[in-house]
């Protein structure tokens, strides 16, 4: 392996997430005069393999790439939806296109990320499907929400309780914590803010497994120092969701990240996290394709109801698995 490695205005108070700007266009993502001290990105469903996934695949290198070269990527993840439907692509798409990035990065697992019998996630990326990831004062933790050995794309599940408590305990000390999951872990038509959550969400093909996702859910929900969850998984979602009606403690935003590949769906792009000196952060929803920034977001840093202490000034970001 290679690891050259719609929203609606308004202001959430204590909540600790301030919302800024419409589902429209904004177009002053890109006149901060904030230079982020670390800055990543999120983009899934490459489904490597199907459509014109040669064209997606360049298209996506050269575009972190440039990102790199812009503003500075420390880091990105390909989040699920991998490749489509196959076992036997990873070493190409490693080899001839992602062994190009000049960044760090990390593949999730999703539903249509088949394996063989006897091959699995680390085997095919060096590290396993439910993984920590490790930069300076931020972690990341990633997970499998299609666990199983069924090569089957239906197969939706909840990242495993047990590893993630496990995981938001070893990662308790950091002063902000990440999470990605290619598949949303509240069913659709579930409780949230500013609408009831989309399709596709844990329990859509399987009722019975609603519940174990609720589980994680409040345990994310539970930790002051996560900041954010990100999903892939729904195309053409660009927006995001909280999992109560505003304004509640503790309550994360939850951002879908549409898609960097593949033919389906009338979006296209990934999602940038900009952190700054000072602890604050913001994201936006990118379209390299019409160069368009879309859903800016203020993400609050710090523990709900504190005063935000967390600063970055000359801190060092070396990321690592843990
Ligand atoms: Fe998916």
């Amino acid at each position: 392996m290679n690891r050259k490695s719609f929203l609606k205005s308004g202001f959430l108070g204590s909540a600790g997430l301030l919302l800024s700007g419409t589902s429209s266009v904004d177009a002053n993502y890109n006149l901060s005069q904030n230079k982020p001290v670390f800055r990543f990105a999120v983009g899934g469903d490459l489904h490597y393999g199907a459509g014109e996934y040669h064209k997606h695949t360049e298209n996506l290198v050269n575009w972190l790439n440039k990102e790199k070269e812009g503003r500075g990527l420390d880091l990105f993840f390909l989040n699920g939806d991998v490749v489509h439907d196959i076992t036997d692509k990873y070493g190409e798409l490693q080899d001839e296109y992602l062994s190009e990035l000049s960044m760090p990065y990390f593949a999730t697992k999703g539903n249509h990320d088949y394996l063989e019998p006897g091959q699995t996630w680390e085997s095919v990326w060096g590290y396993p499907a439910d993984q920590i990831v490790e930069a300076g004062a931020f972690a990341f933790i990633f997970a499998d929400t299609s666990r199983g050995d069924n090569l089957d794309a239906t197969e939706y599940t909840s990242a495993d309780p047990e590893w993630m408590q496990y995981a938001l305990r070893k990662v308790s000390d950091k002063k902000a914590v990440f999470i990605v999951l290619h598949i949303a872990q509240r069913r659709e038509g579930g409780e949230g803010w500013p609408e009831s959550w989309p399709r596709f969400g844990v329990g859509h093909h399987q009722e019975s497994r609603a519940a174990e996702a609720e589980s994680v859910l409040a345990m994310i929900e539970s930790v002051p120092n996560v900041k954010a969850v990100f999903h892939g998984h729904n195309h053409n979602i660009v927006s995001s969701y909280m999992t109560y009606p505003a304004p509640q403690p503790n309550a994360k935003p939850y951002f879908f990240c549409s898609r960097v590949g593949h033919n389906w769906g009338n979006t296209i792009g990934y999602r940038i996290v900009e952190i700054y000196e000072n602890g604050s952060a913001r994201t936006y929803q990118y379209d390299p394709e019409s160069e368009v920034a879309l859903n800016t977001e203020l993400i609050e840093m710090k523990a709900a109801g504190q005063p935000c202490r967390a600063t970055f000034k000359n801190e060092s970001f070396d990321v690592r698995l843990i």
